[in-house]
């Protein structure tokens, strides 16, 4: 069954000499249950397509069809309430209110979609009971580790049991453990609750649980990525890494590092 299925989508930013076609006649569908994972070099259009996916955005032309309603014809007044319910948002920088604690941000979630503070707060605790966060759960974001504070915000993503999750460069920030922490949290969300998730990122290991990848460059989406050119090590967590679209590279005595995460460059710079 298809959830979500995306038509002649197209999004171009400005007008005349300077417009920028950021997302190019894109369709697709994707099932319940299903992992599709987006990848592309920086640029190409991942985030437009995910926020356009998401609601956030609204497409220059075509449809995006959630569970039989076009969200690009809904009254605009209607959106909020189909972005809350029918979607969760997981991004690379984990996007947490600074100052609640985890818990709290993932209650928040639940009280906007109507649900009462004993409820919401019963609902967030059980969710993140499950990602293993029961002792840390009462911290601020600032006293947890990137990975906790990502589990927090899948947390946050999973309350109003979203059929879509929506996750850009989810693992950018994070260490090669906790990102694959992540990754298998993200694997458990779609084969074990049924939910369909939409995966934009470089991270070349999330290929291994998603059931299928797409290639954007320059706006156009391609059902088989090239295969990758040129893999490289990660030196600091040692992760393949396709050199094209690395999200961090630095030079040192005129030979090029690259690096999956921001983590890993800073644990670099650090030695
Ligand atoms: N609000 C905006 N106004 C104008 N141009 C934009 C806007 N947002 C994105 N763009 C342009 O659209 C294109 C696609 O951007 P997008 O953020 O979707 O890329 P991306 O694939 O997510 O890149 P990255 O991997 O670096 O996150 C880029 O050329 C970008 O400069
Ligand atoms: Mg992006």
């Amino acid at each position: 069954m298809n959830i979500l299925t995306i038509q002649k989508v197209k999004k171009i930013f400005g007008s005349g000499e300077t417009a920028v076609k950021a997302v190019d006649d894109v369709s697709f569908d994707v099932k319940q249950g299903e992992i599709l994972l987006i990848m592309g070099p920086s640029g190409s259009g991942k985030t437009t397509l995910l926020s356009m996916i998401g609601g956030l955005l609204t497409p220059t032309s075509g449809s995006v069809i959630i569970g039989g309603t076009d969200i690009t014809k809904v009254a605009k007044n209607r959106l909020p309430d189909i972005r809350l319910r029918a979607i969760g948002f997981v991004f690379q920088s984990f996007n947490l209110f600074q100052n609640l604690s985890g818990v709290e941000n993932v209650q928040y979630a639940g009280e906007l979609a109507g649900q009462s503070s004993t409820k919401a707060r019963q609902k967030a605790e059980a969710i993140l009971n499950e990602l293993h966060l029961e002792k840390r759960m009462r911290a601020l974001p600032a006293e947890l580790s990137g990975g906790q504070q990502q589990r927090v915000s899948i947390a946050r993503a999973l309350m109003n049991d979203p059929k879509i999750v929506l996750a850009d460069e989810p693992t950018g920030n994070l260490d090669s453990q906790s990102g694959h922490e992540v990754m298998m949290l993200f694997h458990n969300i779609a084969k074990e609750d049924r939910r369909s998730v939409i995966i934009v990122s470089h991270d070349q290991r999330i290929k291994d649980i998603a059931d299928r990848t797409l290639w954007i460059e320059d706006g156009r989406v391609s059902d088989a990525p090239p295969e990758p050119q040129a893999l490289v090590r990660d030196p600091v967590c040692g992760m393949r890494i396709d050199s094209r679209y690395a999200p961090f590279s630095k030079t040192v005595k005129g030979k090029i590092f690259k690096f999956c995460s921001k983590d890993c460059l800073e644990k670099f710079n650090r030695r």
